[in-house]
């Protein structure tokens, strides 16, 4: 079915000015970025938004870091785009990603990985809805 997944560029990947680079990658893949917008994300945003790890060891250092500088969230759509999308990505350590995916080619670290995807069609309506209201979705 056609789906819609959450995706943010996260502030390494800013940084180094890879956002044409990795959306070339969803765009490659057959994805459509039907929203998108560059933000500097609060640490309000970034603790709720990540608040099923607050009990995780690194939640501390994940708010700083996708608060370090500018991020571009993101709506992607396509036929299974939640499973595609992690698919693209890779898995969320670099060192254990398979080639040609966005966090192997592009990945600094666990943290600086790149890319975030939702992990499933249930958090992505939830993620979306959390950044973007549904007139900015255009698809
Ligand atoms: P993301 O998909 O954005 O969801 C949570 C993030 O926590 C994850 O990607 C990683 O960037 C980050 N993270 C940092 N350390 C770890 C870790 N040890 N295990 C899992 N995720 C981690």
């Amino acid at each position: 079915a056609v789906e819609q997944t959450f995706s943010i560029i996260k502030p390494d990947a800013t940084r180094r000015n890879l956002t044409g680079k990795i959306n070339a990658k969803f765009e490659e893949a057959g994805l459509r970025i039907v929203a998108q917008k560059r933000i500097q994300m609060t640490k309000q945003q970034a603790e709720k938004f990540y608040e099923v790890h607050a009990a995780r060891p690194f939640y501390g250092d994940l708010v700083s870091f996708m608060t370090s500088g500018p991020v571009v969230v993101q709506v992607l759509e396509g036929e299974n785009a939640v499973a595609r999308n992690r698919e693209i990505m890779g898995a969320t350590n670099p060192a254990n990603a398979d080639a040609g995916t966005i966090r192997k080619e592009f990945a600094e670290s666990i943290e600086a990985n790149s890319v975030h995807g939702s992990d499933s069609l249930e958090n992505a309506k939830i993620e979306i809805a959390y950044f973007f209201a549904g007139t900015e979705i255009v698809g």
